[in-house]
């Protein structure tokens, strides 16, 4: 038995995804050469990039297909070190941020920009206060994630984008985590820029999406990552990743669909898998537990024993899950996220992310609880730290 229990690190392909591509692979034509087999592949990119357009409510023009989400969260942060300040510029991203912004963000530090880390409280939220507190006559840019991936809690972004369209600050979302969770209409929210990521929605990676409002007036304020030809409106230049493309517009066909169906089903599941682990394994935290989260991630310590162990156990069992994020992996480090809900070493070594998706099952929940109970009894068995019930 194989039980995928790591959607949030990236999602098996839907079925009309796979027909998608496999519908699209004799359209080689370069969409941008003028011929028939050009025009042929240019007609059917359209229609896919208006399935990413309708699913997002975005207008195409305020679309920039990109590589994945690490490139749109680039973009936007590294184009503020190109304009000119006469004082320090500040930016205000959370602790709990994935790696493609916090890392990008410490870039930016090391170029002279003032950064701070907004906490979050124990729930792992950020609140709004806390963000009002940071902000600076200096501050340019806020950057705050829609959805933590490791353990799933939503924050109040739109709260926050209306605070800095107040103080007339950019405000960038990071909605890897939301898309496909979340019914999303970028045109009607109140952020700046958002990055996606297709790979987490049933579509293959190597294919992301950042948003831009009104981006032909701002085009001017943002830098390229890759000059060259005029794709993504002269943006961002490279032969478009047609199949990719026509994949990732099927998974929002396919979602729109099937959405909220899946959302039901997942919440069943995790809700079941919490409950069961609850009552059927003691001294364990479910972090986020208190705070409104994706309905398909828990994220639960494990006292006395190391995450690690227990997936390495699991996966021989024939269930993956991860600790933390899959892009931290070979890190020894504990979790960022736990430890700034916690500052616990102790509790972010411990802890697991079970993320569940559309092809999981009440029968895959039950497994994975039945294999855990063994397997965290186990290790406290041999735990040095454990002394008894
Ligand atoms: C919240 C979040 N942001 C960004 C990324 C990076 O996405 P990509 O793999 O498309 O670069 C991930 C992937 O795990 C994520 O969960």
């Amino acid at each position: 038995m194989r039980v995928y229990l790591d959607n949030n690190a990236t999602t098996p392909l839907h079925p009309d995804v796979i027909k998608a591509i496999t519908d699209f692979l004799p359209y080689y034509g370069n969409p941008s050469s003028l011929h028939e087999t050009g025009r042929d592949a240019k007609e059917k990119l359209y229609s896919s990039i208006n399935s990413i357009s309708e699913f997002f409510g975005c207008p195409r023009e305020d679309m920039i297909i990109t590589s994945c989400a690490s490139e749109s969260n680039n973009i936007i942060l590294k184009s503020f070190m190109n304009k000119k300040y006469d004082f320090r510029p500040h930016i205000i991203i959370s602790a709990i941020e994935h790696p493609a912004i916090l890392e990008t963000a410490k870039y930016l530090e090391s170029n002279g920009f003032d950064l701070s880390l907004a906490p979050v409280n124990e729930d792992g939220v950020v609140e709004i206060e806390t963000i009002k507190n940071l902000i600076k006559k200096e501050t340019v840019l806020i950057s705050v994630m829609w959805v933590n991936n490791e353990i799933g809690t939503v924050q109040p972004v739109e709260e926050i984008g209306r605070l800095a369209k107040e103080k007339n600050i950019f405000f960038h979302v990071d909605a890897v985590q939301a898309a496909g969770s979340i019914p999303i209409s970028f045109k009607d929210l109140p952020f700046d820029s958002a990055s996606i990521s297709a790979h987490k929605m049933y579509a293959p990676k190597g294919i992301g999406l950042l948003y831009v409002k009104n981006f032909a007036k701002r085009k001017k304020e943002l830098t390229p990552l890759i000059h060259g030809g005029h794709q993504e409106g002269g943006f961002r230049a490279g032969t478009e990743n047609t199949i990719g493309i026509a994949a990732f517009g099927a998974a929002c066909s396919a979602l729109s669909k099937e959405m909220e169906k899946n959302h039901a089903q997942e919440e069943k599941i995790r809700d079941h898998f919490e409950d069961r682990v609850q009552k059927e394994i003691p001294h364990i935290i479910i972090n986020g537990k208190n705070s409104k989260r994706k309905v398909s991630t828990s994220n639960i310590t494990f006292k006395y024993i190391e995450g690690e162990s227990i997936l390495l156990r699991l996966d021989l069992h024939g269930i993956s899950v991860s600790t933390g994020s899959a892009c931290s992996t070979g890190s020894l480090d504990p979790s960022h996220v736990i430890m700034a809900l916690s500052d616990d070493k102790e509790r972010a070594h411990g802890s697991i992310r079970f993320s569940f998706g559309r092809e999981n099952t009440m029968a895959d929940a039950d497994y994975t609880v039945d294999k855990l109970k063994e397997t965290v009894a186990f290790l406290r068995s041999i735990s040095p730290l454990y002394k008894g019930e």
